[in-house]
């Protein structure tokens, strides 16, 4: 089971304090939220990849962007700092980012995806690039028609998130679409999208965000990431907002429905404290 990505939620920070609720969830990788490929960016001087893989848990950098060359210059720099996979994003639903092809954008150029693909492939090795995309970005069947550019490469995975960049995170998940992927594909399909930490298997989310505010040690883990973020940030602002961030998570659980708007209204670590 893959613990996705959520940026803001799931970040280093995040996973190096709540690793062991990660491991005895199931998981055994995670891929990060996106950090860009654009030109001359350095993705190691990056707070989510600094300093190389840590812990346990097989981490994952995604990229996300559309020039093949920068990107061969990321992956080139996080292989040396000793990641041995990557990802690119192929799901990114929002319209700021797709229409400038990136994301789920990139599935209306099919010639940059295959190159993007080709250039992954090539640098992290054959079965060590995946990707990650959307069914489509307005109809279910738009990455469908690019299975062929797809099973071309010989990616590890390709991730599926059962909805259209259009639905963005809510409605129905489309889970007979990813099936004709299923059928179409020669490259392992891993399914995303609402699955319970149940399924064992697939990619999972928000399913075990949620689980962290259920449980009964959740305030001695939040104190600790408090600190941890404290330590990684600079002032109490950003702390309070990735707090916030999390903790918005757990809204519709009885507990923090009462807490919650107090932890909205916070504007100091002391008053955050509300567990
Ligand atoms: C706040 C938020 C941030 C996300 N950030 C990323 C990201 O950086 N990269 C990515 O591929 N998907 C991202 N996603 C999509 C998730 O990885 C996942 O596809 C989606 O939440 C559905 O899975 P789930 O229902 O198990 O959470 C994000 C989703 C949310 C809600």
């Amino acid at each position: 089971m893959i613990l996705a990505p959520l940026r803001g939620v799931t970040i280093r920070c995040f996973r190096e304090t709540f690793a062991e609720a990660i491991r005895e969830a199931g998981f055994d990788e995670a891929v990060t939220p996106f950090v860009s490929a654009n030109p001359g960016v350095d993705p190691m001087r990056d707070r989510e990849l600094k300093g190389g893989p840590s812990g346990a848990l097989r981490v994952t950098p995604q990229f996300i962007g559309k020039d093949p060359d920068a990107l061969r210059r990321c992956l080139e720099r996080v292989k040396e700092a000793g990641y041995a996979t990557a990802d690119l994003n192929c799901g990114c639903p929002f319209p700021m980012v797709r229409r400038k092809g990136r994301g789920s954008g990139i599935l209306r150029t099919p010639d940059v995806l295959d190159r993007m693909l080709a250039v992954g492939c090539e640098v992290m090795g054959p079965g060590r690039f995946s990707m990650k995309a959307r069914l489509g970005i307005d109809c279910g069947d738009e990455l469908l028609r690019l299975m062929p550019i797809v099973n071309s490469h010989p990616l590890r995975f390709l991730a599926v998130h059962a909805r259209t960049a259009r639905q963005m995170y809510e409605g129905a998940c489309d889970w007979d679409a990813v099936a004709r992927i299923e059928d179409a594909s020669d490259v392992p399909v891993v399914r995303n999208g609402d699955l319970p930490l149940s399924a064992k298997d697939g990619m999972v989310g928000r399913a075990f965000i949620r689980a962290i505010g259920e449980r009964a040690d959740v305030g001695a883990l939040l104190d600790r990431y408090i600190e941890s973020s404290m330590a990684e940030l600079c002032g109490e602002r950003p702390v309070i907002g990735r707090l916030k961030e999390l903790i918005s998570y757990w809204r519709d659980i009885p507990r923090w429905r009462r807490l919650w708007p107090v932890v909205k209204m916070a504007r100091s670590v002391a008053e955050l404290r509300v567990w």
